[in-house]
């Protein structure tokens, strides 16, 4: 596959209605501060999917996607879905969103690698595209990170966020625009720092389950934090080495948004100054796969992303998973 082979001709994202600030974690008899979440996290507040499902917010960051591409639903020949919170455990999110959208002509799967599930989706959809001789894919990341975090449980719930969004990808018939580059990595070793320990085939539901709370999010935040910094960093030289590019030649880095803290250790480590940083994690909290095309579409949508623009996208999830894109537009 000679690159650059596809790229990015429209984004979109989902926002659930409900918004949630830190300040309201009390009314759930949640005991934390705004100050203590600003300090550790950057996060001030979330949205909060409470009448929507995931194919709904999917479906919006889609429809946007597809609206602004000018690609009618029965164009899209795949659908990729990067997601740790489909609606339900079988079929997958991707054909859910198919029926929603009506794309009857689509292939469509999900990805699984949490936070970096819309990295991964996307190099998937680049290499099935180029496999398959497809023109055009949505790839989507979507989360309702609510519905499976504990709302008992400090050290996570104040973390996260629901929503979605989406890009459309097409075959690239310009030498210059595209994606650049892709590097995705994993470690299976490390799977229990971050994790859902049950609900799934080894420990399915049960009342035990219910009564230890153990389908919901755990996480080991101190040791995760260490990870991420060290395989975002290790993601974006890799992406910059295959592209031929350092950190100078990125108009903007679209890293992850999971914490404040991360994102400028990752930045510092990729030698790209904050400036050249998209940040939003203090309106969204952490969206998991959707966080980074969310921040995307903001990006674009407030011209930080422009004709000529060269980003680096970059993100870590459970997994552990990691990865990054270099992209010109
Ligand atoms: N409000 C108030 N106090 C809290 C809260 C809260 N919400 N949560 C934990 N604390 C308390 C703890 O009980 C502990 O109290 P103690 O010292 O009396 O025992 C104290 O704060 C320190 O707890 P730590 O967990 O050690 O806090 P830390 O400084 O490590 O910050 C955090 C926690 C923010 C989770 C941090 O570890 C972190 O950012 N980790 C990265 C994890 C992350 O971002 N994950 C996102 C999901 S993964 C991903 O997206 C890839």
């Amino acid at each position: 596959m000679k690159r650059p082979f596809a790229y990015i001709a429209a984004t979109g994202r989902g926002i659930p209605s409900t918004l949630f600030k830190n300040s309201d974690f009390q009314s759930v008899g949640i005991d934390t501060t705004d100050e203590w979440i600003v300090e550790r996290t950057g996060i001030k507040q979330r949205y909060i999917a409470r009448t929507e499902t995931a194919t709904d917010i999917a479906a919006m960051a889609a429809r946007s996607a597809m609206d602004r591409a000018g690609v009618h639903p029965g164009e899209v020949d795949l659908i990729v879905v990067g997601t740790a919170s489909a609606d339900r455990l079988l079929p997958s999110a991707a054909v859910d969103l198919q029926a929603a959208l009506g794309a009857s002509r689509a292939a469509a799967l999900d990805v699984g690698a949490a936070c970096s599930g819309f990295i991964y989706g996307t190099v998937v959809a680049e290499g099935m595209m180029a496999t398959a001789g497809y023109e055009t894919a949505l790839v989507v990341g979507v989360e309702k990170l609510s519905a499976i975090t504990d709302w008992t449980d400090r050290s996570t719930c104040v973390l996260f966020g629901d929503g979605a969004g989406a890009v459309i990808l097409k075959r690239s018939r310009q030498s210059q625009k595209g994606i650049l580059s892709s590097y995705v990595r994993s470690d299976g070793t490390l799977g229990d720092l971050l994790c859902r320990p049950s609900g799934g085939a080894k420990r399915p539901f049960s009342t035990d389950v219910l009564a230890d709370r153990s389908q919901f999010i755990r996480m080991n935040g101190r040791e995760v934090f260490k990870h991420a910094v060290r395989s975002m960093s290790d993601a974006c030289s890799h992406a910059l080495d295959q592209a031929k590019l350092t950190g100078n030649d990125i108009d903007l880095m679209i890293p992850h948004q999971a914490n404040i803290r991360i994102i400028e250790a990752t930045a510092k480590y990729a030698n790209i100054p904050m400036d050249k940083v998209y940040v939003n994690v203090d309106r969204y909290g952490n969206t998991s796969a959707a966080s980074v095309p969310i921040a995307l579409d903001e990006a674009i949508e407030v011209g930080r992303v422009k004709e000529g623009s060269r980003v680096l996208l970059v993100a870590f999830g459970a997994g552990f998973t990691w990865g990054a894109i270099a992209v010109q537009f």
